[in-house]
């Protein structure tokens, strides 16, 4: 059972496989809040595989999805106090915990996933990673979802005062409910798992997620009008608990670390792959009205959300933003 394999400490971890009994196994249980087909639903899995594979069996990863075992929030409480090994949360989830990893929700920064990964892999990552240690979590490696569209159900979204009156189911971030109220909006945060049942209650009208994230939670049933913006990019950190990760073997860790690297490769293409395809779904099925956002109101919207850098600034500091490829163009 769970409970019984969770028991196993990291620390009993004898070099020979051959002598493990059935109860020396390592268990990593690695929870995430999106389904299987999703880019970091499909990514777990395979992390996992590789994992199982490379040590015989004997490191065990349990992937649970779909929120199955903790929900937004309650993932990395879970996490930090060490019930669970293992979380991928986007990174706006982690801002409560460290503020400055807002920088990732502050739209038009990035234009594609190669400047993501840029940015993470560079300066200000590093210092956004080192804050993630302090607080006991390391972070191992970093997947991506995609870019975000925006779904309501009153009208297309074109300028900035299609906005009136809609309010948004965002995720717990500063920087995305001033994003909504600078363009005349409200903004309030819900967990993953709710997303479909307030959009179909009509507790609230309106949403941004990826195209995966938008099929994934059946948004387009309960919603009439999509716009195809690409504002704002949603990945995740991968994330062990620190205590965990430093008992673990250092042929365990490598074996890990391996598999992160590969998959975080593999799944780069993958999360465009399952992007492009949900989009094509959307475009056929005649159940989304999808407006195409124009240069030109890429350039409002920009111009209106334009204040999110300056107070990102004054609380953060202007380090993280000179870094963004946006100030580098
Ligand atoms: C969301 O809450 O909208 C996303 O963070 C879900 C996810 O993990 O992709």
């Amino acid at each position: 059972s769970i409970v019984l394999l969770a028991a196993c400490s990291a620390r009993d971890y004898p070099v020979d496989h051959e002598q493990l009994s059935e109860e020396e196994r390592i268990v990593i249980r690695f929870s995430h809040v999106v389904g299987e087909e999703t880019p970091k639903g499909l990514a777990s899995r395979r992390f996992a595989k590789l994992v199982e594979e490379r040590t015989d069996g004997f490191v065990e990863v349990q992937v649970f999805p779909n929120s199955f075992l903790y929900k937004d929030g309650e993932e990395l409480d879970a996490l930090l106090a060490g019930e669970v090994e293992m979380i991928a949360p986007a990174t706006s989830k982690i801002t409560s915990l460290v503020p400055e990893w807002q920088v990732m929700d502050l739209p038009f920064a990035f234009r594609t996933m190669e400047e993501v990964k840029e940015y993470i892999d560079g300066p200000a990552g590093e210092v956004l990673k080192k804050k993630l240690r302090e607080q006991g979590i390391s972070p191992l490696a970093f997947w991506d979802n995609g870019f975000k569209q925006m779904t309501n159900n009153e009208r297309p979204l074109r300028n900035p005062e299609d906005f009136r009156d809609l309010q948004f189911r965002i995720m717990e971030s500063d920087v995305l409910k001033e994003q909504f109220q600078l363009l005349g909006a409200e903004a309030k945060v819900e967990t993953f798992d709710q997303v479909f049942s307030v959009l179909e209650r009509q507790t609230l009208n309106a949403q941004e997620n990826t195209f995966s994230n938008i099929v994934n939670r059946k948004v387009h049933h309960v919603q009439d009008y999509i716009t195809v913006s690409n504002h704002g990019y949603l990945g995740y950190v991968v994330l062990m608990n620190d205590q965990f990760w430093k008992k673990l073997p250092d042929e365990v860790q490598i074996v890990i670390l391996d598999a992160l690297e590969e998959v975080t490769e593999w799944q780069r293409s993958l999360a465009e792959e399952v992007n492009r395809e949900k989009y094509d779904y959307l475009s056929a099925c005649q159940c989304i009205d999808i407006h195409e956002l124009s240069d030109a109101e890429r350039k409002q919207w920009e111009e209106a959300l334009l204040p999110l850098y300056e107070s990102f600034s004054e609380r953060y500091g202007a380090i993280y933003i000179d870094y963004l490829p946006k100030n580098k163009r």
